[in-house]
């Protein structure tokens, strides 16, 4: 098959979260499954210079022979943010974006391969399923192309409003409340749900969960429409990047045998967050996006219990203003047991995933999440909310049977947080179970192998 995907951020070109390396990596995935792909993202000023493709794009090429194509545009994409300051979107993001869908479109006409799916992630993308089926509709070159829309975040919708519409180049009718309407506004993510041939998101349990009022963020009608075509396929990990026995940003190096090694890596990560040598008090950390998704809340609220125990933290991350403040003065009210680094770091983030006992991710709801199997990798134990992709990846620890890599919060609550971390640090201080609890999670394996599989399925339930 030819596939194309259409993404606003890829590996290694430019990256805020997961959905980079979803885009970055499943690709190299497909193609080793024989497939042919190729990706489109926009141009962004982290991209650099590459070799011109035509006056419309730039290109590059990732695994064996994956052409990465960046839509040029100098008003658009030539901009210090990615998507905005402050974790925000810029103000003109519906014409940005629904620009970079129309050049994609025309891009793919320029280069004249027939294309079988086109593969769209999140609302960046929500128009070009829009153009396939009603701007291009008589166009022959696109007769046999199907298109695909995966969900990594449904809380983030692209929702615009009305007046913007002449901007994004289509028919003035289809601003109606059964395709690209929303509350009188335009919503580009109930755009690529309504008119894509397939929609996807990123975890089966978040697939259940966003067909509910709770979780649907008001298109939970919208989905539960296309249940018969709408699946939850959950991500991979890049085993090939984060494996502590290969890993080139960490010294030493470890395997599920040596995971004793994560001793010295925890005395470094001390000295990287500027914390005190404690003997044997667990570090618990946090490497992610600083936004209420992530649990802050819950975190502001617990943290005078958690810097009452025998542990320490360490936070690496960038955001919203509000939670970057609010890290920053934690560590200033703890400087011994709270360590905050606000910044994007792939160096120190390995670091954390090597030298942390546990990994706090009490995200209110999760998609899939990518950190906890990293950390699981690592030997770093979970400490994560029921939701989302942590039901789907993470079991909770029981030594009478044997079983489990994590520990879950009992409910979303300042106790139920204590609960959990009271639970593992308990854990902690036993080493056998410890031991055990570590073997566990280090033989964990969330492959895109297996997920490259399901969406080959899906590919072809859409040409059928
Ligand atoms: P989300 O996509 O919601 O941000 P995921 O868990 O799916 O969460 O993916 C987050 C990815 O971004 C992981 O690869 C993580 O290591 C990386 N990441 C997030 N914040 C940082 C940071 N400050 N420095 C380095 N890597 C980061
Ligand atoms: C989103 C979600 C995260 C998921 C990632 C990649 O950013 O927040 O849970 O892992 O996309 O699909």
């Amino acid at each position: 098959m030819n596939i194309v995907f259409i993404a606003a951020e890829v590996i290694p070109f430019a990256k805020t979260g997961g959905l980079a390396d979803v885009c970055g990596t499943l690709p190299i995935q497909l193609e080793e499954l024989g497939h042919d792909v190729s990706i489109i993202m926009p141009h962004y000023r982290c991209v650099g210079s590459k070799e011109a493709f035509n006056e419309r794009a730039d290109v590059d090429t990732i695994g064996r022979n994956i052409r990465v194509y960046f839509i040029k545009n100098k008003k658009f994409f030539d901009r210090p943010y990615i998507y905005g300051e402050n974790g925000g979107d810029y103000p003109d993001s519906a014409e940005r974006f629904g620009f970079f869908c129309h050049e994609a479109m025309k891009l793919l006409k320029d280069i004249g391969k027939l294309v079988d799916i086109i593969h769209c992630h999140d609302w960046q993308t929500g128009l070009v399923p829009v153009l396939l089926r009603e701007n291009y509709a008589g166009d022959p070159f696109f007769a046999l192309t199907r298109s695909v829309f995966t969900i990594h975040n449904l809380a983030y919708q692209g929702i615009f409003p009305r007046e913007n519409f002449p901007a994004l180049g289509v028919e003035d009718g289809l601003f109606n409340e059964r395709q690209m309407e929303f509350y009188g506004k335009i919503n580009l993510m109930k755009a690529g749900i309504v008119f894509s041939d397939y929609v996807t998101t990123v975890s089966p349990q978040y697939a259940r969960e966003v067909q509910t009022h709770d979780w649907g963020c008001g298109l939970e009608g919208v989905l539960q429409a296309r249940r018969g075509r709408f699946m939850g396929i959950l991500n991979g990990l890049d085993y090939r990047v984060w494996d502590p026995e290969h890993d080139s940003l960490i010294d030493p190096k470890y395997s599920v045998k040596e995971w004793l090694a994560k001793k010295i890596h925890r005395d470094q990560l001390r000295s990287v967050f500027k914390l005190p040598p404690y003997a044997d008090i667990p570090i618990f950390g946090f490497v992610g996006r600083l936004f209420a998704q992530k649990g802050f809340d819950l975190i502001e609220s617990a943290m005078e219990g958690l810097m009452q125990r025998p542990l320490q933290i360490v936070f690496l991350g960038v955001g919203e203003d509000k939670y970057e403040r609010l890290l920053k003065k934690l560590a200033r009210k703890y400087p011994q047991k709270c360590g905050v680094l606000i910044r994007y770091d792939e160096d120190i983030a390995h670091q954390v995933y090597a030298g942390a006992d546990f990994f706090l991710m009490p995200s209110v709801y999760e998609p899939c999440g990518l950190t906890q199997m990293i950390a699981l990798r690592y030997g770093t134990i979970p400490v994560v909310s029921a939701v989302g992709g942590l039901l789907d990846t993470v079991t909770d620890f029981s030594s009478s049977k044997k079983k489990g890599d994590g520990f879950f919060l009992s409910s979303y609550s300042v106790s139920g947080l204590l609960e959990a971390v009271d639970r593992a640090t308990g854990v902690y201080s036993q080493k056998e179970k410890y031991a055990d609890l570590i073997k566990h999670a280090m033989a964990c394996r969330w492959t895109w192998e297996t997920s490259a599989k399901y969406y080959i399925e899906v590919y072809q339930a859409c040409s059928s």
